[in-house]
């Protein structure tokens, strides 16, 4: 069990919540809710301990198994590395323990050290390490080969089960899962399903995917009205009480408000006169009914719109015999397509198919994009007249420096534009007030993303090209992005799980199947049927 008491969270004037206590009991599978910035992965970071709360205490079990949102951090480490950094104890002092041997001579103080490391190491169970994360690991269908690999050559379906055979090191009571179905396909998301639904610890996981919610938690946690309140049931489940409270809320508050408005009618009127008493005790009771005024909901909805500084020719561009691959992995395979302005192209398959690949490759020289990839192996690209690209990359994190404002960053990319045309974009953006001077490494995973369209909106490209864009984003933010492509009267490259999106955006499709590419024209619904035929 986790219990929480009094917990408080605020930044600057932002206040995230107040005064929360509540539990999560064993057993039990918890979706972690609330829009993009409420306060999701700092609930998480409170709950595991790697953030302090401002005021009141957290009680955990002693080991918490944990994926973070960040799914990159680990990129430089050996897989199975990854897996034991799951136990950090364990992990530092077998590196420590590591470094101390390899020196050509010890002193007395290192041997020491390493007779306190060997206490840790076998306390932790560390003479086993290896083979415990290897069992983990097989079970998850990572198969040996790519134990040894580097995390960043694994592939997004691949990456999130080595992090939650990460998490499961060590078997933990409770399990904290921060956004994990970000960058898998639909088959990985219905294993991790499956998966999550036989966990019989405590599961608290934070996800946007309303439908792999609802198949996975018997519980919601929802941060909003500055608090948070814990239903039973899923997501469809949380939000048809949530409103049903809600409206009941409302119509309370509708009826003081006019009750507030009678009394303050009886005070304009008699203020000046002789029943001073009785105005003294109206405005009291005004003060009483004031005070329960209800904090306003945080969901709220950006505004994304895609402008062209110019169009581009007719023809957006064109690639002929393209071919890319890594050592001893072929990935594309002269593939040629020429695509015309406007159109809207869905590019579909499964996790590792190529599909980012093909464009970071396709990127590395188009104008408007700077980009460190090396380019494609083989084959040629021609890009049409006056073409600007706008590249929202899969990992745009990356891309972020830190020490640096929304705001300021923002500037870069359009100096011209007046601070006060900057800002009307950010409010848009939901970043008002002071939101714009908020720190670029303080963002949330939502708030990044939406400050990269906000770039786009800046640089107003006539071909944009999105990998995955919807990972992180909440509902109102999909709704509206999905509202803006659209619209866009530009050309559109398009990588995403979101069905819906791409059934109301797309208008050809190209599906990734080993090597080959599919090239269809028409919708991603008409493509399925066809093929299913
Ligand atoms: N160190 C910090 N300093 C200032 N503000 C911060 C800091 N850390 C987080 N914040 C702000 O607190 C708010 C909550 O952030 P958090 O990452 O918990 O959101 P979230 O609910 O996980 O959102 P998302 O769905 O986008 O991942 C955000 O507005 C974020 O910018
Ligand atoms: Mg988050």
């Amino acid at each position: 069990m986790i219990s929480v008491s009094n917990v408080s969270m605020r930044y600057g004037a932002k206040i995230l919540f107040e005064d929360v206590t509540t539990a999560f009991l064993p057993e039990r599978r918890y979706g972690l809710t609330g829009p993009n910035g409420a306060g999701k992965s700092t609930f998480m970071k409170l709950l595991s301990g790697e953030l302090e709360p401002q005021k009141g205490t957290v009680v955990r079990p002693k080991k918490l198994g944990i994926l973070r949102q960040d799914q990159f951090a680990f990129d430089k480490f050996r897989v199975v590395d990854t897996v034991i950094m799951g136990n950090l104890p364990l992990w530092k002092a077998l590196a420590e323990r590591e470094e101390l041997y390899a020196k050509a001579e010890l002193t007395d103080e290192d041997g020491m050290r390493l007779g306190e490391l060997e206490g840790v190491v076998s306390e932790e169970d560390g003479y086993t390490a290896e083979s415990d994360a290897a069992v983990l690991l097989d079970g998850l269908d990572i198969e040996e080969p790519f134990h040894n690999r580097l995390m960043g050559e694994m592939q997004g379906g691949q990456k999130v089960r080595v992090l939650l055979a990460q998490a499961l090191f060590g078997n933990p009571a409770a399990l904290l899962l921060d956004e994990p179905t970000n960058y898998l396909d639909l088959e990985s998301i219905h294993w991790l399903q499956n998966f999550l639904t036989h966990y019989s610890g405590t599961l608290i996981t934070i996800s946007h995917d309303r439908h792999f919610l609802n198949s996975v938690t018997t519980h919601t946690a929802d941060i909003d009205y500055q608090t948070i309140i814990t239903y039973t049931g899923g997501y469809d489940d949380m939000v048809l009480q949530k409103t049903q409270v809600r409206s009941r809320i409302e119509s309370e508050n509708a009826q003081r408000e006019k009750k507030i408005a009678q009394l303050n009618e009886f005070i304009a009127r008699f203020s000046a006169g002789t029943r001073a008493s009785q105005v003294t005790s109206r405005k009291k009771e005004v003060e009483r009914l004031e005070t329960k005024e209800l904090a306003r909901s945080n969901i709220a909805r950006p505004f994304i719109r895609f402008d062209q500084k110019r169009p581009s020719g007719r023809n957006a561009f064109e690639f002929k015999d393209v071919t890319k691959g890594y050592p001893g992995l072929p990935v594309i395979k002269n593939f040629s397509a020429s695509v015309q302005r406007g159109e809207k192209i869905a590019l579909m398959g499964r996790n590792g198919a190529g599909k980012t690949t093909l464009l970071k490759a396709l990127l590395a020289n188009a104008p408007g994009v700077d980009s460190k990839d090396v380019g494609i192996d083989s084959g040629l690209v021609t890009w049409g007249h006056e073409v600007q690209v706008g590249y929202f990359a899969q990992d745009h994190r990356e891309e972020i420096p830190g020490g640096t404002t929304i705001s300021d960053w923002l500037h870069n990319f359009d100096p011209q534009a007046a601070r006060e045309e900057i800002r009307g974009l950010l409010g848009q953006m939901l970043f008002t007030g002071e939101e714009g001077m908020k720190k670029t490494e303080a963002l949330s995973g939502g708030e990044a993303a939406r400050m990269m369209f906000c770039k786009i909106m800046l640089q107003k490209p006539n071909i944009l090209v999105f990998d995955e864009p919807t990972n992180h984003l909440d509902l109102e933010a999909i709704n509206a992005l999905n509202i803006a492509l659209q619209k866009f009267e530009g050309t559109v490259l398009l990588v995403t799980h979101d069905e819906d999106l791409v059934d109301e955006v797309a208008n050809r499709v190209w599906y990734f199947d080993h090597g080959k590419v599919q090239d269809f024209a028409g919708t991603y619904e008409e493509f399925t049927s066809t093929v299913a035929k």
